[in-house]
């Protein structure tokens, strides 16, 4: 995954700005990163392998020259983070400049077919084909756009890709399964990958479907459709994030910040329309049968929405990992199944590809996402905006507590709609919703610090074990993923203790109980006497003032007492996403560039 960027000013110098915006793309890689800018019929450009920073104390990115620009920061899909895998790529005579996101499938044959023909590759990526394909068409007699279009049509795969022609005041963009968007700005023209990247100039946006291509000017922007050329009009959406929604905001890191913003965010998820939940509700009551789909925390989301579901509105369901969904259950999907698939991006492609089979064979599409205009929201029938705005951090935490109050408002409308939960209780548990915020803003108060002790005195351990049952069975899954992402230790997850737990664990394991005041935890209590016996130390999250965890547990971090089990997760989580934190930060990394991973898996 990468994130593209650009500018055609009307006046001033674009190197600067593009710079400052891939720092806001780096998210979405930083393995390398380019410029290049047009300026007086020649293309000038600087990339190399490093991050944005690097880079840029090595080369100066500021002093290209000229007001027409694009500018890339990579994460590797194809050829190693060199510097000349970097993007831009350039044609032969170092004329058209190109910056690519996603995957282009035939490169290697049009490789070898434009290598034929006498052109000369410098890189190992499959983006350089763009450059070359379009500068053969240019050869051919075709004007810059017509030899874009020519050259796109060629492409199998994904791509987010602009294009820069020496002599040319426009830039190309096109797009297929990557994200795209254009910002409409008063002193020019701006594309990226993501909002974020140009919001501080400007925040109205034109979101660029698959298969158009777009041409921008320093006054404005022509999409058209590139099968049939047809022109799309499209006006542009005020975006309302600020540009601080989207900076880190004194924090010292995304994460951190992001997990500060939850009280916030899970305030917004409370203030949605409610016309698309109860259209959901519908739809979710009369499937004949229902996929939770999703990868990764969304999954996590979806196994606690089963829970949900079943226990709120006694709607059977299957939370399904995105990958194995059409293995496990394509034979099986018609017109009477419904997916219900989760996606923070939007974009995640086995989501989507699980997503697409099963609308191909009839099935319903039901989408929760944080990114309106992503893929999902056009695939789905019904969508619901989680409205967490933009998460920067490569680890979820945010998007996830935001996605569980959505599931669960949705869950209690379903029960509502099936009879299963009367009026006054939906009433009752509405009011408990709009309390989240604030149980989360004062758990945050009140057990930072000692989490972050914690973290201090574990953080040399060399395995974690996450015990929680039922719904809580997520939030084990959920801590355990958050410390294997961002700190890198050996970690488990179980819903309950099978015997050859027993030989995993050791005097240096760390055993982290989901506790909370329900009919598991007394089982829980036995499990972490036994696990005390072999040796693990035992942190237990639990119910303020339950002195028999208390007795058994090393440590307690509490949390207030909730109505009902179900709404746990949301409170219980803030205090593992704060481990996981400071863990990583103990022990010298950074939390928001796991390495290995990037924000949006956009490639299968
Ligand atoms: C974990 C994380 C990933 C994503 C997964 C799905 O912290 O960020 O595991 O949850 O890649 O992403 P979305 O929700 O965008 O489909």
């Amino acid at each position: 995954m990468c994130g593209i960027v650009g500018c055609i000013l009307k006046v001033g110098s674009v190197a600067p700005l593009i710079h400052d915006s891939l720092k806001r793309l780096e998210y979405r890689g930083y393995d390398s990163c380019g410029v290049a800018t047009m300026d007086r019929g020649r293309i000038y450009m600087k990339k190399d392998s490093g991050s944005i920073d690097e880079v840029h104390a090595r080369l100066n990115l500021d002093d290209l020259p000229g007001r027409i620009g694009v500018g890339h920061t990579r994460w590797a899909t194809h050829g190693a983070p060199t510097q000349v895998n970097a993007h831009p790529h350039l044609d032969c005579k170092g004329r058209i400049a190109v910056v690519h996101n996603g995957i282009i499938e035939n490169f290697a044959e049009l490789r070898r077919e434009l290598e034929e023909k006498g052109h000369r590759f410098a890189s190992k990526t499959d983006t350089e084909v763009v450059a070359h394909l379009v500068e053969d068409y240019m050869a051919g007699g075709l004007g810059f756009v017509e030899a874009c279009r020519e050259a796109i049509k060629r492409l199998r795969g994904s791509y987010a890709l602009a294009i820069l022609c020496a002599g040319e005041e426009r830039i190309v963009c096109a797009r297929k399964e990557s994200p795209l968007v254009l910002g409409v700005g008063a002193d020019g023209m701006y594309f990226a990958s993501d909002i974020p990247a140009f919001l501080p100039y400007t925040n109205r946006v034109v979101v660029m479907e698959d298969g158009e291509l777009a041409v921008l000017t320093d006054s404005g922007y022509e999409i058209r459709r590139i099968d049939d050329w047809s022109l799309v009009s499209r006006e542009p959406k005020l975006i309302d994030w600020s540009v601080d929604m989207a900076e880190k905001q004194g924090y010292p890191h995304f994460m951190l910040k992001e997990i500060h913003e939850q009280p916030r965010c899970l305030r917004d998820t409370l203030r949605l329309q409610p016309v698309y939940l109860d259209l959901m509700a519908k739809f979710l009551d009369r499937a004949q049968e229902l996929f939770l789909v999703a990868c990764g925390t969304s999954y996590h989301a979806c196994l606690a929405t089963s829970y949900l579901f079943s226990k709120l509105a006694c709607r059977g369901s299957h939370p399904v990992i995105a990958s194995e969904f059409i293995q496990n259950y394509g034979n099986t999907l018609g017109i009477g199944s419904t997916v219900l698939a989760v996606s923070q991006s939007g974009e995640t492609a086995d989501t989507l590809s699980a997503v697409s089979y099963a609308k191909d064979r009839a099935a319903t599409i039901l989408g929760i996402t944080n990114v309106v205009g992503s893929t999902l929201t056009r695939l789905a029938r019904v969508y619901v905006c989680q409205q967490s705005g933009p998460e920067i951090g490569v680890a979820a935490t945010k998007t996830y507590t935001s996605q569980l109050s959505v599931l669960t408002q949705l869950a209690i409308k379903l029960g509502m709609l099936r009879g299963k939960i009367g009026h006054v209780e939906g009433e009752e548990l509405h009011e408990w919703l709009w309390r989240i915020p604030d149980i989360t803003a004062e758990i945050l108060d009140s057990r930072e610090k000692q989490v972050m002790e914690l973290a201090k005195r574990y953080a040399g351990s060399d395995k974690f074990l996450f015990v929680g049952r039922g719904i809580n069975y997520a939030t084990a899954m959920e801590g355990r993923l958050k410390l294997l992402e961002i700190a890198y230790i050996p970690s488990l997850a179980y819903a309950g203790l099978e015997d050859h737990v027993f030989g995993f664990v050791d005097g240096g394991t760390i055993a982290v109980f989901i506790c909370p005041n329900n009919n598991s935890r007394k089982v829980l209590i036995d499990e972490m006497n036994l696990l005390r016996d072999v040796g693990a130390n035992i942190i237990a999250l639990a119910e303020e003032g339950d002195v028999e965890v208390a007795e058994v547990a090393d440590d307690v971090v509490w949390l207030p007492a909730m109505p009902l089990d179900l709404l746990t997760p949301i409170p219980y989580i803030v205090p593992l996403q704060l481990l996981a934190y400071y863990t990583s930060v103990e022990r010298g990394l950074n939390p928001d560039r796991p390495r290995n991973l990037a924000k949006s898996v956009t490639v299968k």
